[in-house]
């Protein structure tokens, strides 16, 4: 094994996605598996924690020894071993940061502690994922099942929070008013196609937040109103006949303009108060076409970029976990103690040289 390569292998485990990476310090992927648990979650409608934190200890093990393989390596050839260990559900947090920390005790190995957001604000900067590599300081949208977060991100371990929901997460609510429009879960992918088929000013939704001061974003009365305009035409179709699909699609698609108009309010609000050459977009949320054309449109009116990692390393992967491992060693935070904490809740102001 080369020594300059330096490979990394990196474990995330803190929602419903089960996944290995390994990655050498340039950033050569040589092995990236997920496996995705939402068939075991979809009939409760949400992701339940304890079948979660027992999926993630039976698919580990085979997991990390087939990447090993696909690699080519042993763990005697890796130059340190990340699992992430917060923000998320707690008992997948033990689960993959306790099998990293036995592998780092019985390899002789380091360990990288690291946070899921800071994994995901730094995935932009894996080299030959985008045309471009962007340089520090850019705004970060993170907006998944579990987060909403407007970032500005100033260096490796150095984050400023410009905005986040003051109430449920942007994935959250596409995956809430899917469910009542009889979406099944994850919502948010179906509800964009629905949209397709219907007219976006079919109902009069409300942009919760617009205009105001600051970068925060609310979504709960946005799903209330989708709620009460449904109970309305149920009332009027006097029967629990389920809606019409024509309706069904004019309500997915107001409410995806609202999520719309929304963003690129919150975006503007921003780019105004933090200018930056380049804006990365990055969770599940980020995968809606609609949205991310309005983001795009409003980075460009500030003169800056958007950038949009593939999808697969938009959502959860442990190759963003490895990278940010890399990035974190290269700067020289880390590594961490074997009893690093599991943080289900973890701000990322929280990290930085001092941590
Ligand atoms: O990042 P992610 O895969 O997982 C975590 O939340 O950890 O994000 C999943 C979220 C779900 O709420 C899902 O409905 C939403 O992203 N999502 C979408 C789309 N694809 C996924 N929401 C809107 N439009 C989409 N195309
Ligand atoms: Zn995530």
């Amino acid at each position: 094994m080369e020594k300059k390569a330096a490979p990394i292998l990196a474990i995330e485990s803190s929602c419903d996605e089960t996944a290995c990476a390994i990655l050498d310090a340039d950033g050569t992927v040589r092995a990236d598996l997920v496996a995705s648990q939402i068939a075991d979650h979809a009939q409760f409608g949400g992701v339940v924690p304890e079948i979660a934190a027992r999926a993630h200890l039976a698919i580990l093990p085979g997991m990390v020894t087939e990447a090993l393989d696909r690699a080519g390596l042993t763990p005697a050839d890796l130059s340190a071993i990340a699992a992430t260990t917060g923000p998320g559900l707690i008992g997948g947090l033990i689960v993959g940061s306790n099998f990293a920390k036995a592998m780092a005790l019985a390899a002789g190995k380091p360990f990288y502690a690291i946070n899921h957001l800071e994994a995901h604000a730094l995935t932009a900067r894996l080299p030959g994922i985008t045309p471009l590599q962007p340089e520090f300081p850019y705004i970060c949208l993170l907006v998944s099942g579990g987060h909403t977060l407007l970032l500005d991100v100033q260096g490796v371990g150095r984050y400023r929070h410009l905005g986040t929901t003051i109430d449920d997460a942007a994935g959250e609510a596409f995956d809430k008013v899917a469910k009542l429009l009889g979406l099944a879960y994850p919502g948010g992918p179906a509800l964009e196609r629905l949209a397709r088929e219907g007219d976006p000013t079919a109902l009069s939704l409300p942009r919760p937040m617009r205009g105001r001061a600051g970068c925060d974003f609310s979504f709960s009365g946005l799903k209330t109103a989708v709620a009460q305009k449904l109970f309305q035409s149920a009332s009027a179709l006097a029967s629990n006949a389920p809606l019409p699909r024509p309706m069904a699609a004019d309500c997915a698609a107001s409410f995806q303009a609202a999520m719309v108009d929304i963003f690129a309010d919150r975006l503007d609000h921003a780019l105004r108060q933090t200018p930056v050459a380049h804006v990365i977009v990055a969770g599940g949320v980020a995968a809606n076409r609609a949205i991310r054309a309005a983001l795009s449109t409003i980075a460009t009116a500030h003169g800056a970029q958007l950038i949009a990692p593939p999808l697969r390393l938009c959502t959860d992967n442990a190759v963003m976990v490895a990278w940010a491992a890399q990035e974190r060693r290269r700067a020289s935070l880390g590594p961490d103690p074997l009893d690093a904490p599991c943080r289900p809740r973890w701000p990322l102001t929280a990290l930085g040289p001092a941590s």
